[in-house]
């Protein structure tokens, strides 16, 4: 696990978006995208850029269960608005919220076989989650349907009106799915990713409590961190 250290997150997402430009230049077909607020800096670069993923394929990590692709907090909309209707992917995947639990799980399933992911985007969650893996996922978990802790709740609560308003679901890609990208980037921006950032860059071995680690086995993962998510490690 390489980690790069950043003044800023203005500066990692520069970073970041460099690492997308460098895998399109050799080749990478299959972008794994996450949305949240910290890829949002790197969406708003690629729209500014000439970059073309118009021979590309993208495939999204999750999607709350419940809400249609055109509700404003879902996350296929997420991805409209800040990248796919600037630059549009050959084809783009988003879990379907609205599906019945099984049939997605198959649906996406099928997909990540017939498309694997070049390049996979992360961020990570206060608790250590990545995508909507929750503290004890097990780490052989594919393409699953997950109750959202509190901790996620109350992270995502600022997109909703109110809490009560947030999804209690999600369908979210599993750990063994975003251990077969080829390359994988996690950024953490934030004082509150401090401990999260902690967790996982000094870890020895995956822990299913710490979702997020169980990235020590994969054998590409750049970790992008600024200075305040890195408090507590320098
Ligand atoms: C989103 C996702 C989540 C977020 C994480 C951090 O698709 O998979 O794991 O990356 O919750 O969210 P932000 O970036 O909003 O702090």
């Amino acid at each position: 696990m390489e980690v790069l250290y950043t003044k800023t997150a203005e500066e990692g997402s520069e970073k970041a978006y460099q690492l997308i430009r460098e895998a399109l230049d050799n080749g990478a077909k299959v972008f794994g995208l996450a949305t949240g607020s910290t890829p949002e800096r790197v969406y708003e670069k690629l729209v500014e850029s000439d970059v073309d993923f118009s021979e590309a394929i993208s495939v999204n990590l999750d999607e709350y269960v419940g809400l249609e692709g055109t509700h404003e907090q879902s996350y296929q909309y997420f991805m409209e608005q800040k990248l796919f209707n600037h630059k549009p992917f050959k084809e783009s995947f988003v879990p379907n919220g609205v599906n019945e639990e099984q049939a997605e799980i198959e649906r996406y399933e099928a997909i990540l076989a017939k498309y694997p992911i070049d390049l996979q985007i992360l961020g990570i969650g206060e608790n250590g989650h990545i995508a909507f893996n929750e503290p004890g996922t097990a780490l052989d978990s594919v393409t699953h349907k997950v109750e959202l802790t509190q901790s996620t709740i109350n992270a995502n609560k600022r997109n909703f009106e109110k809490e009560e308003d947030v999804p209690r679901y999600a369908y979210s890609m599993g750990l063994a799915s975003i251990m077969k990208a080829k390359k994988i980037i996690l950024m953490a921006f934030g004082e509150n990713k401090a401990q999260a950032v902690k967790d996982l860059v000094t870890a020895t071995k995956a822990d299913p409590a710490i979702p997020s680690t169980v990235l020590v086995n994969h054998p590409d993962v750049t970790v992008i961190v600024d200075k305040a998510a890195a408090t507590l490690i320098k």
